[in-house]
């Protein structure tokens, strides 16, 4: 049975591969992906995975982090879509930063946190309300 936890680092892999090979390959449609991705990804955290980890670990602190690092990445998003040539690439860098350190953060804080204290029930519902905020994005 695929989890929401499942689901989540599926996307974290994916969206590296993407910045992996824009790095590569500096192909301004990937950023194009690269911003749909994370503003997907978004949605279903917030929709899915933060409203349950409230609930399990009622640890506000580590909420509150994540809802930073949320910010500082849509902000980076916005300010990314006005440029283009080196200022791009730039930005594109330090955006592939911000993400790094909120996935290495969920990875070794909230995910593992929610894998110990949730219930399989739990899981599978994250997997299933995850799945349906991506259709309504997608
Ligand atoms: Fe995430
Ligand atoms: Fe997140």
């Amino acid at each position: 049975m695929t989890t929401g936890i499942d689901l989540v680092l599926a996307d974290h892999r994916q969206v590296e591969e993407l910045f992996r090979q824009f790095e590569s390959t500096r192909d301004p449609s990937l950023v194009g992906r690269i911003v749909a991705m994370l503003t997907d990804h978004d949605q279903a955290e917030h929709a899915a995975l933060y409203p349950l980890a409230r609930v399990v670990l009622a640890d506000e602190a580590l909420l509150q982090r994540s809802m930073i690092a949320h910010s500082a990445v849509k902000t980076a998003i916005d300010q990314l879509r006005q440029l283009e040539g080196q200022p791009l690439l730039d930005a594109v860098e330090a955006l592939q930063a911000l993400v790094a350190a909120h996935v290495a953060d969920e990875e070794t804080a909230l995910l593992p946190a929610l894998v110990e204290r949730a219930t399989a029930a739990q899981l599978e519902g994250l997997g299933a309300r995850i799945e349906q905020a991506k259709q309504r994005v997608g």
